[in-house]
């Protein structure tokens, strides 16, 4: 039986993982399903309680999201937000309008039924988030107001039938008590257990790994980033050195980072690492390539090839290799559900690598119930360094999409060096963690500068550092004067061939990221 979750289900909310995060929070269990999943569906998830997300649709749009009222006679406690409030209300036979006063942002709320389990330990007045065009008008038979703003319905009750449900939005941060809120549902009228522990995680993961390779093989292919190392380390925790976990150097890691790699995944953690240094064959291929498109391609296939004849000589020496561990998160597993709920957009995904399609591995994904926050939780009780887990992503094409321009190994030992002073000088203002990605850019653009009483002629290198929650959208963050003035000073005195230092201050859109 799988452990006992909420379910939420998705009507096609931007906050439906915040829902399940917040859940997870309380060491509970979640999962989303798109709002049209079968009754059996739900049921096979274990559920001790359903959540019903919020939405753009109003419950009387043609194309409002098809879901099986059934869901409200599981006789398993339901909890709707905003459009499942909605949805609720319709459904069971009350009444719902567009707002006379539409709401969104702040609003002020009166509890009215002070003694409702959902609003146990809550103060009468909160202070909550909304955003809804549509409100309910009449409740359905049975149900009982619980809160209200001056202009609408905030919240309604059924306790017989276990049906709860609020107008506003409790996952968000800026709903004072949303957090709390959620914990009355999970625990006072879910009746849940907080045992979604780490350790709970990893006892059964490590089992049930254990259980499915037997004395088979495995193969990872290791990027040194958060998720394809703890997936490993999970996976050896299980199967030992039955697993073989390869690192490519590809020619564009960040300085001394395939050492790195190596030191805290094979001497620290034990794992089994066969380390290609392949930076010389993607060079080659790489020279005198300008279109950004025509690199990435470059550098994806040769990673396709050396992974391969890795794969393959691997496979002679264990007699055989069955299973290919990937470092899948939630995320992607929800955005790319073959049953989509209304809220997943097409996003184009940046794959780490790519692998040969016609590999016939199985694939073990020992992350792909978790949120990144929840993988690095994994990772401390793993015992892993906290460099590993609290590291910055790092794009697979790694510094091909940070030199503008053709990709040498001169303006890559360039870049190396100007990246390690932009990140060590970050660090040492305790601004790395707080920051997604902060990196240094080498432009192809020479200037003429003064160093003492010589002339220069030399490239101009920029800085790039963002804030972001996913990496689709950024903001270029504030970095005080005194880091910038620190990294520029020491990126043209200690770098040779870089004389010229500028901040890029654009955000994502109309920018990207990267630079390429
Ligand atoms: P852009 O530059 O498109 O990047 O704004 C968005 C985020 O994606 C990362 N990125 C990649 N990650 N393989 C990856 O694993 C890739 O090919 C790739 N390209 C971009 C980038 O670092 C940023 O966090």
């Amino acid at each position: 039986m799988p452990t006992p979750s909420i379910v939420i289900l998705d009507f096609g909310s931007q906050y439906v993982q915040l829902i399940a995060r917040r859940i997870r929070e309380q060491n509970v269990h979640s999962v989303v399903l798109p709002c049209t999943a079968k009754i059996e569906e739900i049921r096979a998830q274990n559920p001790v309680g359903i959540v019903l997300s919020g939405g753009p649709c109003s419950v009387y749009d043609a194309d409002a999201p098809p879901a099986d009222p059934a869901i409200l006679e599981m006789g398993l406690p339901v909890l709707g937000i905003c459009y499942g409030l909605q949805f609720i209300t319709h459904h069971l036979g009350g009444r719902v309008r567009s707002a006379v006063k539409r709401e969104y942002g702040p609003a002020d709320v009166e509890v009215i039924d002070t003694a409702n389990p959902l609003f146990a330990e809550l103060p009468a007045s909160l202070h909550v988030w909304m955003s809804h065009g549509d409100e309910a008008l009449d409740l359905p038979q049975g149900f009982h107001l619980t809160a209200r703003t001056s202009n609408a319905v905030a919240g309604m009750a059924n306790p017989e039938r276990r049906i709860w449900a609020v107008q506003f939005h409790p996952e968000v941060h800026h709903t004072q008590q949303g957090t709390a809120l959620l914990r009355n549902f999970v625990f006072n009228i879910c009746h849940a257990s907080p045992d979604w522990t780490p350790e709970h995680f990893i006892h059964s993961t490590v089992a049930a790994i254990r259980e499915k390779v037997g004395t088979g093989h495995a193969l990872c292919a290791l990027s040194g980033g958060v998720d394809s190392s703890v997936a490993a380390v999970l996976v050896h925790r299980a199967i030992g050195d039955h697993l073989t976990c390869v690192f490519v150097n590809n020619g564009v890691l960040r300085k001394n980072e395939f050492e790195k790699v190596q030191q805290n995944l094979r001497d620290k953690l034990g794992l089994k690492l066969v380390a290609v240094d392949a930076s010389k064959r993607f060079l080659l291929k790489l020279r005198g390539v300008t279109d950004p498109e025509g690199k990435r391609k470059i550098i994806g296939n040769e990673f396709i090839a050396v992974f391969d004849d890795e794969a393959n000589r691997i496979a002679e020496e264990t007699g055989g290799v069955e299973w290919l561990v990937q470092g899948t998160l939630y995320p992607d597993v929800i955005e790319s559900s073959p049953v989509k709920g209304p809220s997943q957009t097409i996003k184009s995904h940046h794959n780490v690598g790519g692998l040969p399609e016609d590999m016939t591995l199985q694939l073990i994904e020992p992350l792909r119930d978790l949120f990144k926050d929840e993988v690095r939780r994994i990772g401390r009780d793993l015992g892993m360094p906290e460099d590993i887990l609290q590291r910055q992503p790092f794009p697979g094409p790694g510094l091909a999409v940070r030199i503008v321009g053709e990709v040498t190994a001169d303006r890559v030992a360039l870049i190396q060096d100007a990246d390690e002073i932009v990140v060590s000088e970050i660090k040492k203002a305790g601004l790395y963690q707080q920051i997604w990605q902060s990196f240094a850019v080498l432009l192809p653009v020479k200037s003429v500068g003064v160093m003492g009483d010589q002339r220069t002629y030399a490239y101009t290198c920029a800085i790039r550092a963002v804030h972001s929650e996913d990496g689709m959208t950024a903001d270029w963050v504030p970095l005080p004067y005194e880091v910038l003035k620190t990294i520029s000073s020491r990126i043209v005195n200690e770098v040779r061939g870089i004389n010229r230092v500028v901040y890029d201050i654009t955000s994502k859109p109309p920018g990207t990221i990267e630079w390429e």
